[in-house]
């Protein structure tokens, strides 16, 4: 499984690279924002255009996802080949990330679709973002995307809502085989969680040989990381903090403390 990093905070990327753990890039509008702010409320003058050619020129030839900003055809076709006119000559790792349905009401609309099957027909690498279900995936790979990035982490979110649960932390681990409510258990059109959602993608792009790389999104905590790894899912998009998370262990630190304690003399003048 390849790993990305799903931030657009440059001492972020660069940390997580010297890690040697990490394939490539996400970013999104939201990612974006935090980013630029913090750098601005440290007093830093940024602009938004070099600050992105920076992640890119840091992160080549390992492919960083870009989105853009329109919700129609029009404008996210002319978006898209701004975003990869201006900034793929950089390193040649720009993916352009575009939503499977751009409507902000729940309805049919598939300029999504129409400007993935344009650009990926131009050869413009596109990662379809806001999968919630495995037809969207579907439909998303029948037009030509190169990546598919179901929302794991937001579809726990929004099962726990259905049944009126709303006290939870953003990073709370949600059972991948769902929870139950009066013997039943809380789903979405047959989907019990946001694991749930990428293993049966998995599974459909595995039976038909799909082309289309996953990438697992919106992830909460290092166990749903493992969750997804076992799915057999080509790519995890992680945060830096859920990265931190992976490395940790309470066993690990007892077992450190035990051999710094058992280090005798003589094997300490080694190293001298
Ligand atoms: O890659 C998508 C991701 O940034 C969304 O994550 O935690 O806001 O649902 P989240």
């Amino acid at each position: 499984m390849k790993i990305f990093i799903d931030t657009a905070k440059i001492d972020e990327i660069e940390t997580a690279f010297s890690w040697g753990i990490v394939d490539g890039v996400t970013t999104n509008p939201s990612l974006i924002k935090i980013a630029v702010e913090e750098l601005k409320n440290k007093g830093e003058k940024i602009d938004i255009e070099s600050y992105i050619k920076r992640i890119l020129e840091f992160t080549g030839p390992y492919p960083v996802s870009l989105e853009v900003i329109g919700t129609d055809y029009e404008s996210m076709y002319k978006e898209a080949k701004i975003l990869y006119e201006k900034f793929n000559k950089i390193a040649n790792n720009v993916v352009i990330k575009i939503p499977v349905n751009p409507s902000c009401e729940e309805k049919d609309d598939f300029d999504g679709l129409k400007t993935i099957y344009k650009l990926s027909k131009e050869g413009i690498p596109v990662n379809v973002t806001l999968i919630m279900k495995v037809e969207q995936a579907i439909l998303a790979a029948k037009a030509g995307a190169r990546y598919v990035s179901p929302f794991a982490g937001r579809i726990d979110d929004y099962l726990r809502n259905k049944i009126g649960w709303r006290d939870f932390k953003k990073d709370a681990y949600f059972p991948e085989n769902g929870i139950k409510l009066n013997q039943e258990i809380v789903n979405d059109e047959g989907i019990v969680s946001g694991v749930d959602l990428v293993k049966k993608i998995v599974d459909v792009f595995n039976k038909y040989n799909f082309k289309t790389e996953i990438i697992a999104a919106s992830i909460r905590n290092s166990r749903q990381v493992k969750e997804i790894a076992l799915t057999g899912c080509h790519i995890a998009t992680i945060p830096f903090y859920v990265i931190k998370e992976m490395i940790v262990h309470y066993k690990t630190a007892e077992g450190m403390r035990k051999f710094i304690s058992d280090v005798v003399p003589e094997y300490k003048e080694i190293f001298k």
